[in-house]
């Protein structure tokens, strides 16, 4: 050890002092923030809506973002900008990693993996055995999908028009490798509460030999947030195992994997938990492992280790080093904070906008239980693939907005807002003020 540096020396010190942590079972999710110089803010009360609207400490937390001067960054689904503090400690690994190449991860890597798989799975609320990491919630949709074994023919999957693209064509695949037959709804527009469940409930009774069904809990086309534990919870009664999409969610809504009463979840941490790009999971309720197939290349791998559901090869391993920063972050800062947070801004805006702009529709409801941060709209009328793109395009020409058009509801095509924790509501009186002049022209 010698030989290397003096970061090299202090990270590879801090790595096996935290692999004795972990080994002696003492507290998982420890502060690593410190480390990096900076420090968070405290919030003074307990009642997470008022806090929720105390633009001074907000301003502190938006302080610790560095972010580009150049336009308004109202696009934050796609992936969670770091902290200066996270990247500060990703800086850091990356360094290491250079530095010591094949030695740490050699030598030290695999601990360092175990203990951090287990902070993650304490602030998810699982057990440490029913969860394994993946590069993002792509990969684990498709190894759960793709491997799910209780599909015989004529067995039937369910899945909606919200859902994400590759985990319909996953199900698609399954249609027309395995015999099996699909069936894909359409969530209401607009959508209740009820009108969600009745969807589902209605489709199970149509179709009596649905064994799986995939629920994407907040969609990346309407933003809709749907009921899941219910719908789970009604789909346990009918012997429906439940695969759910959990990658615009977590570290976003403030819940417990446990919660949603999924047999399966797919989740990436580089979306709302603020980790880098390239960190995900699978989760496999304990007693349903066995009906997901092991992934075809890990047979030395016993089939009752839930890592055998993946095989990545080598990968980017500085942001799976980094995710304990983000959790401390994360944890730091209180995930009911932050959700109330995200939900004050997203009524912040949407509020202004139907009350002041008649011409455009919102598509997400209204009802607290369906929607998070984010949100989607469009001119009324224009539903169009080539009227959305525009609107984002005026947006960000005209207005220094950046927002993204999604694609793909049966109602039709939208534009998606999407706050941050560093949004201010001065950018979203800028949003306000450009969708004024934009719904007019
Ligand atoms: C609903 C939903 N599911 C899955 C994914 C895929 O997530 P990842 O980019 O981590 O693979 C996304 C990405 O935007 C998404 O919005």
């Amino acid at each position: 050890m010698e030989k290397f540096s003096g970061i090299s020396r202090r990270v590879l010190l801090r790595g096996s002092v935290a692999a004795a942590v972990a080994a002696n079972g003492l507290a998982l999710a420890r502060p690593v923030l410190a480390q990096t110089g900076f420090a968070l803010p405290k919030i003074a009360g307990t009642d997470v809506l008022k806090n929720a609207r105390d633009e001074n400490y907000w301003n502190q937390i938006a302080s610790l973002f560095k972010l580009s001067p150049d336009f308004i960054n109202l696009e934050n689904g796609f992936y969670g900008v770091l902290s200066k503090p996270v990247l500060a400690d990703y800086q850091q690994h990356i360094a290491r990693l250079n530095e010591t190449s094949s030695y740490f991860l050699r030598q030290q890597y695999a601990q360092e993996a175990t203990r951090i798989r287990a902070q993650i799975a304490e602030v998810a609320g699982v057990d440490v055995s029913e969860i394994v990491l993946t590069r993002n919630a792509t990969e684990a949709l498709q190894n759960l999908i793709v491997n799910y074994n209780k599909l015989k023919p004529g067995d039937t999957v369910l899945y909606a028009d919200l859902d994400y693209d590759s985990a319909q064509e996953n199900i698609e695949y399954l249609r027309e490798t395995r015999g099996i037959n699909t069936v894909k709804i359409t969530i209401p527009e607009p959508a209740t509460y009820e009108s969600i469940i009745e969807t589902y409930e209605r489709a199970f009774a149509e179709h009596p030999r649905i064994k799986l069904v995939l629920l994407t809990h907040i969609g990346h086309r309407t933003s809709l947030a749907i009921p899941v534990t219910e719908i789970a919870e009604f789909a346990k009664q009918k012997d429906i195992d439940v695969l759910v999409d959990a990658a615009h969610s977590w570290g976003h809504l403030d819940f417990k994997v446990p919660d949603l009463k999924a047999d399966f979840g797919a989740f990436n941490l580089h979306k709302w938990i603020g980790a880098p790009l390239g960190v995900g999971f699978i989760y496999i309720r304990k007693e349903k492992l066995a009906a997901i197939n092991p992934h075809l290349v890990n047979r030395e791998k016993a089939a009752t280790d839930i890592s055998s559901r993946v095989h990545t090869g080598t990968t980017a391993t500085a942001n799976v080093l980094t995710v304990p920063a983000a959790l401390d972050f994360h944890r730091q800062l209180g995930a009911a904070n932050k959700e109330a947070r995200l939900r004050y801004l997203r009524d912040y805006w949407v509020t202004r906008v139907r009350k002041e702009i008649p011409n455009i529709q919102i598509l997400t409801p209204d009802d607290p239980r369906l929607y998070g941060a984010i949100t989607s709209l469009r001119i009324k009328g224009k539903t169009s693939k080539a009227d959305n793109q525009l609107l984002a395009q005026k947006l960000r020409e005209q207005h220094n907005i950046f927002t993204v058009a999604r694609g793909g509801a049966a109602s039709g095509d939208s534009v998606r807002i999407t706050p941050a924790i560093f949004t201010r509501t001065s950018d979203l009186d800028k949003l306000v003020a450009a969708l004024k002049t934009v719904a007019q022209s």
